[in-house]
């Protein structure tokens, strides 16, 4: 059996030999997020993917962010460590009931959650991250019609925002994010009446409502490290507390609790599901790796690159 230490000098040996580059996403645990070569939210993640010149892209993340750099860089291996690693939100759009949604909204534009699969990809005009949903919106005619999916609180918190009535938006959800519960987030607000609320913009309206801030996993950090408050009370999944206290050890950060407090699922399952050993039979084996149908990624990318060249 070998120690943390070791497998970790395998990880990076491994990585340097094949030319591998291993991206992570703030939620996965922190000695994964330690051997990442960048860490990041879904937006930084996917712009890294794009422009890397590493022959093997080793996701550590879940299944749809791993597709997405492949639908990007299709001559390039891109290993997911955990195939089984999903997401409850782009579950909750499959590409067949989404075509079939769709044939009520001709003429509308189509804008999806970067968390989708490629088959949702495919059938979207342009994608969008928490991190840049609002530019994206806007950067569309004040009078397009437009189809938005598969978040049903992004959505109608960008919906508020950018005061588009004519936004239709899927009734999707995320089921770490939506379990947050508001009494608790105030009970910690009575405890620490100095601490700013950050939340994520996949949580309900009325956990919105608490927040002194709103914004995607990477917001929120650079938020917490530039505020001159010293203690926040952390709206979204837990894993991200490992770079805020990293960035800012001596601030405090207190993740949110969910309404059950005995399910932990203020943790999403599957990005936890990523682990140092997976990791490092991956690049070992050069397997799992992502494979997509040709003729679909061709039509899911350009919703992916006209997001990128929005930007943030
Ligand atoms: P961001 O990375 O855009 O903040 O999204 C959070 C998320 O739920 C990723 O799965
Ligand atoms: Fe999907 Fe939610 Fe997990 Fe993000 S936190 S990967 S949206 S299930």
């Amino acid at each position: 059996v070998e120690n943390e230490r070791q497998l970790i000098d395998k990880i990076l040996r491994l990585k340097k030999e094949k030319r591998a580059v291993i991206l992570a996403h703030y939620y996965t645990i922190p000695e994964v997020q330690q051997v990442a070569d960048f860490t990041g939210d879904s937006l930084a993640l996917s712009a890294r993917a794009a422009e890397t010149d590493a022959e093997i892209i080793l996701f550590a993340g879940v299944h749809f962010m791993a597709e997405t750099a492949k639908i990007l860089s299709p001559d390039k291996k891109v290993l997911l460590p955990e195939p089984e690693a999903g997401c409850s939100l782009a579950d909750s759009c499959s590409a067949p009931d989404f075509e079939r949604f769709l044939r009520d909204y001709n003429g509308y534009t189509v804008v999806s959650y970067v968390n989708t699969s490629v088959g949702v990809k495919a059938l979207t005009d342009i994608c969008c991250t928490s991190g840049n949903a609002v530019q994206v919106i806007e950067s569309l005619p004040a009078d397009a019609k437009i189809v938005f999916a598969p978040d049903r609180n992004l959505g109608n918190y960008i919906k508020q925002l950018t005061g588009r009535q004519n936004m239709v938006v899927w009734d999707g959800a995320c089921g770490v994010h939506e379990e947050f519960s508001v009494e608790k987030i105030l009970e910690l607000k009575k405890e620490y009446p100095e601490a700013k609320v950050l939340a994520h913009p996949e949580c309900k309206r009325a956990v919105l409502l608490t927040a002194d801030y709103i914004g995607s996993t990477a917001a929120l950090l650079k938020y917490a490290s530039t505020d001159s408050a010293d203690t926040f009370i952390v709206v979204t999944e837990a894993g991200i507390l490992y770079q805020m206290q990293r960035e800012n050890p001596q601030k405090r950060f207190i993740p949110a609790p969910p309404v059950d407090s005995t399910c932990g699922c203020n943790n999403c399952a599957f990005m936890k599901m990523v682990t140092l050993e997976k990791i490092c039979s991956a690049l070992e084996r050069e397997a799992p790796e992502v494979v997509i149908d040709e003729e679909v990624r061709r039509r899911a990318e350009g919703s992916i690159r006209r997001m990128l060249q929005i930007g943030r």
